[in-house]
């Protein structure tokens, strides 16, 4: 249903106003560029919408909750009144579109208004078309850009109220303190506020450009906002052209900083709010139209430039040829919709933040990021923009401290990389409560953050593949080996010895599987944990493996010879659970014996954790079910690491027993179904992980899109061919 013809593959539409939708257009259609991310809400409010702007990078924390990333100053809320009526809905039947443009970043909406035109006036009905056109710059970062275009059946007074609104919140928690208002020049209004408790300031200002000469203008100030209210008189068919310029500076973004300096806790910081002027004036002089075409050219350039293309037949087709069967189209949709959101998410010439779970769509998972980034994000990078590849791992490599950290406060060694985090100087946000058990109705602990592993082995594998695509000597001695080194030493101490087995196992765990807690031997754990010792091994032993340079420099923390005879030790001791007699892995050593649960009811019902409504966590942990993809990523990750027949039945075992209830598992299984020539399969399986944001279910994106999913559509797109 959100297929356009128009320009097959490239265009995703909403063809009618539908409130149950309202959430998730918001995400799908978010706007941004790595730094900014606004989500998709209308001029006009609307009851249920969840107005939203973030930045990369800005987090805070309110008393008693996690960090989270935090709900920027509203610049988009533009009221709109026709002789005094507020313009709200759009008129019925009448004709209306809100299409992104994948090429360009751009939402163009455009409907009727049909305000109440009392009978006894005599008059038509007043028909009121608004056409708006809206982007976030993707070379100015800072810079969002509007621009309506309204025009009245009959002659009306259109009253504009618009600028900058603080008064936001993040469901309630205010972040933002009361800040500065200043109109400078009599028409730009500027913002200044800062995080409650992160300190961070914030500039954004404003200004608008109208063709038409206002009869009154005049600035309002609210206790946490500025606007400018002004009215203007419009003929009957004239069209009045509103262009709205709003800029956002962060005070810890690295621009700003190279600026402005640290500027610590202070907020009406001058130079920061120098800076964001400047950045207004220079696109107001530039214009909407110049704007449009710059931000045009480095998508363009951005779409040149993914060296790794992946292509459909809905690609090369135009609106007048002959059109390609619509799955076709869909799956082109879905792949440039993935390229655009991964864009749109990553931060760009920037270590300093990472990517978060719904990337800067909505506030889901409070803007935290996890393995998502190095197993499923990190790779298109990899493959296309390495620069920003290697960025993401210098975020990690920024944790590092705080890595070390909780691996000492646990007992461990070396670093054991919290499951969530946002800012480095927070270490683990991972919250301590997952929500209520639906069967006992008490609060249930989050245990993920102390019992979830594998992410520090996954962060090792990245940094692996960033050193053999990339042979970035520089990089591995400045962050690559010390992420190798200290995460090997980690699993090291983390391994436990049985003596009656006489093996080291990886004990009470949780896998990529979250509905099996506290497990011992997951498979995929420990293969990787194992992996990771096998490359840190290889740094030390391997004389070309590692320079000259960075062996001195690191051998004074890990006393090479004793580390390298621990990693000898723990390599060839380390349990890793092979094929049963029937062929299957088990995915942790109780698996294989819990009770087989029929999963159809709730696999083909598009809401696959309804499970959840039926089933508690302790309930689900005595059955044969996992979440995600769990034993099958490890097929993904490692395809020669048993024989074909061996992965064509555990891919078949465990697709059966998988709800597929997170946004990790389709694209996964979709792969490992394409290496097994099960095309079917694996098309089927690729669709219905383009569903999960462009599919019917009205609220699956409500909090954010689904930032790992986008990374595992191009890489399972990649396999289909
Ligand atoms: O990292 C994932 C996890 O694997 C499943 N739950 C959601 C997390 C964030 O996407």
């Amino acid at each position: 249903q959100y297929i356009s013809l128009r320009d097959p593959g490239w265009e995703v539409i909403e063809t009618r106003p539908d409130r149950s939708y309202l959430g998730k257009f918001e995400s799908i259609f978010a706007q941004g560029n790595g730094y900014l991310g606004l989500r998709c809400t209308t001029e006009e409010s609307k009851a249920g919408e969840t107005r939203g702007l973030y930045a990369a990078g800005c987090f805070d924390r309110a008393p008693g909750e996690v960090t989270e990333l935090v709900n920027l100053p509203d610049m988009t809320r533009i009221t709109l009144l026709a002789d005094g009526q507020e313009l709200l809905d759009a008129a019925p039947g009448e004709d209306y579109e809100r299409r992104l443009d994948l090429r360009s970043g751009t939402v163009i909406r455009s409907l009727t208004f049909s305000p109440e035109t009392p009978e006894e006036t005599g008059r038509q009905p007043l028909r009121i078309k608004v056409i708006s056109e809206s982007f976030v710059s993707l070379n100015r970062r800072h810079l969002i850009c509007r621009r309506l275009r309204i025009t009245p059946s009959s002659d009306i007074t259109l009253t504009v109220r618009s600028g900058i609104d603080g008064s936001v919140t993040n469901s309630g928690t205010q972040h933002l303190l009361p800040g500065v208002k200043r109109l400078i020049d009599g028409k730009l209004l500027r913002y200044t506020t800062v995080t409650a408790e992160s300190g961070i300031g914030i500039a954004a200002i404003c200004a608008h450009e109208c063709s038409h000469e206002a009869a009154l203008s005049y600035p309002v100030t609210a206790k946490r906002g500025i606007f400018s209210v002004s009215s203007y008189r419009i003929k009957a068919q004239d069209t009045l052209t509103l262009v709205k310029y709003a800029v956002l500076y962060t005070a810890n973004a690295p621009d700003s900083l190279l600026v402005c300096g640290d500027s610590g806790r202070n907020d009406g910081d001058s130079a920061l709010e120098t800076l964001a002027e400047k950045e207004l004036r220079s696109a107001m002089h530039s214009g909407f139209r110049t704007l449009v075409q710059e931000n045009r050219k480095t998508w363009d350039t951005y779409y040149q430039t993914c060296t790794d293309k992946v292509r459909f037949i809905g690609d090369s087709a135009s609106a007048g040829d002959s059109v390609p069967p619509k799955g076709d189209i869909f799956d082109a949709l879905a792949v440039h919709f993935a390229q655009y959101h991964l864009r749109i998410m990553t931060p760009f010439g920037d270590s300093s933040a990472g990517v978060g779970a719904k990337g800067l769509s909505g506030e889901g998972y409070r803007g935290h990021s996890f393995w998502d980034t190095e197993m499923f994000i990190f790779p298109y990078f990899l493959a296309n923009f390495p620069d920003t590849a290697r960025n993401l791992l210098e975020y990690r490599y920024h944790l590092l401290d705080a890595a070390r950290e909780k691996a000492r406060d646990h007992g461990y060694r070396g670093a054991m990389f919290p499951w969530e985090c946002a800012r480095p100087c927070d270490g683990d946000v991972t919250p301590a409560a997952a929500g209520t058990d639906i069967v006992t109705g008490s609060e249930m602990r989050c245990l993920t953050g102390e019992l979830e592993l594998h992410i520090t082995a996954d962060i090792a594998y990245a940094v692996d593949q960033y050193r053999r695509a990339s042979n970035d000597i520089g990089f591995m001695e400045s962050f690559g080996y010390e992420l190798i080194l200290d995460t090997a030493l980690f699993w090291v101490s983390r391994c436990e010895y049985v003596p009656s087995k006489d093996r080291y196992e990886i004990n009470d765990v949780i896998g990529p599987d979250e509905y099996k807690e506290h497990v011992d031997n997951n498979a995929y754990t420990n293969y990787m944990a194992h992996y990771n010792m096998v490359l840190a091994l290889d740094l030390i032993r391997r004389p070309e493996a590692m320079s000259e340079k960075a062996r001195r420099r690191l051998d004074v923390r890990y006393d090479f010879d004793a580390f390298a005879g621990e990693l000898e030790d723990r390599i060839r001791r380390l349990y890793l659970p092979r094929p049963n007699a029937e062929g299957i892995i088990p995915q942790n050593d109780s698996y294989l014996s819990l009770g087989y649960l029929d999963l159809t009811p709730y696999k083909n019902t598009g809401r696959p954790g309804s499970i959840m409504e039926q089933y508690n966590n302790e309930q689900l942990s005595h059955r044969m079910v996992s979440k995600q993809a769990d034993t099958v990523m490890l097929l993904y990750l490692f395809p020669d690491l048993f024989d074909e027949e061996t992965v064509r039945r555990n891919f078949l075992f465990y697709e059966e027993r998988t709800l597929h209830d997170s946004s990790l598992s389709l694209c996964i299984h979709s792969i490992v179904a394409s290496r097994l020539g099960r095309k079917e399969d694996a098309l089927r399986l690729f669709r219905q992980a383009a569903a999960i944001d462009l599919g019917g279910n009205p609220h699956s994106s409500d909090e954010g899109i689904h930032a790992a999913a986008m990374g595992g559509l191009w890489l399972a797109a990649r396999e289909l061919k």
